[in-house]
């Protein structure tokens, strides 16, 4: 969406701000041990208390509150029975809407890093070091293309590839709306320019394998080739003028 009132702004400030909470106590709360359902529950039980519900249930009838992936999973993994090890690389995706706007953030982390598992924590910093810079450098009159751009090239930089059939996309009024998708590469062709006031996910997915992601069985879940991990970062942001996007889902998580 584009926002063109104040109204607008602050009902989507407060979406935001409650999305990046949920996320970092879900972040908080995650321990070995533990199913991906029982970590949903915690997820949903605060989006119910706050007045708001699950963006992916009420968009697209996604049978889970969050999206949880693990390790092979790349994004939209169902929370269920499945228990959370050392070594794991958890990402947790929250969207919402509240009162009748959306927000959409998501974090990745290797649950009790060791020696072992320093490579996945590398993984994890340069999504979010893609994310970041894809971020700061959007402002009105930038291209659209310009989010592909600074991911591709810091990805390529860090030795990983972007799964380049997950895309960031306008959010606002709906969890997938104008301007639609925002490819994860640089694609010259797209003309289109950033404008004040729209409001964008920036959600880069890195991967040490694929490049494309398949459905899995239960179709949702997006899956790595076997022994591939990724990691994705999002934030929902809003384009100003002249100055770095507002960061409408805050999360102070180690962030
Ligand atoms: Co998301
Ligand atoms: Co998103």
């Amino acid at each position: 969406m584009t926002i063109m009132t104040e109204e607008e702004l602050m009902a989507l400030r407060r979406a935001g701000k409650l999305a990046g909470e949920i996320l970092k106590k879900m972040l908080e709360h995650a321990q070995v041990g533990m199913t991906t359902g029982e970590l949903d529950a915690f997820g949903e039980a605060l989006m119910l208390e706050a007045g708001a519900q699950s963006a992916p249930q009420v968009a697209v009838g996604f049978p889970g509150a969050t999206c949880i992936s693990v390790n092979e999973e790349v994004a939209h993994g169902i929370p269920g029975e499945r228990i959370l090890k050392a070594g794991d690389v958890l990402n947790i995706d929250v969207s919402l809407e509240l009162d009748g706007f959306f927000a959409d953030n998501a974090y990745t982390i290797v649950l009790d890093p060791s020696e072992k598992t320093k490579h996945l924590e590398h993984l994890c910093q340069e999504a979010k070091k893609a994310r970041d810079h894809a971020i700061k450098v959007l402002r009105h009159g930038a291209p659209l293309n310009m989010v592909g751009k600074v991911i591709e090239e810091r990805a390529k930089k860090a030795g990983y590839s972007v799964v380049r059939n997950l895309c960031s996309h306008g959010i606002g009024r709906k969890l997938h709306e104008e301007p639609e998708e925002l490819l994860g590469y640089y694609d010259r062709r797209d003309k289109r320019k950033f404008i004040e006031g729209m409001v964008v996910t920036v959600e880069p997915f890195l991967s040490t394998a694929a490049r494309w992601v398949e459905e899995g069985d239960d179709g949702w879940t997006l899956m790595n080739r076997p022994g591939g991990r990724s990691a994705q970062f999002e934030h929902t942001i809003l384009i100003r003028r002249n100055q770095p996007p507002e960061i409408l889902t805050p999360c102070d998580y180690n962030c």
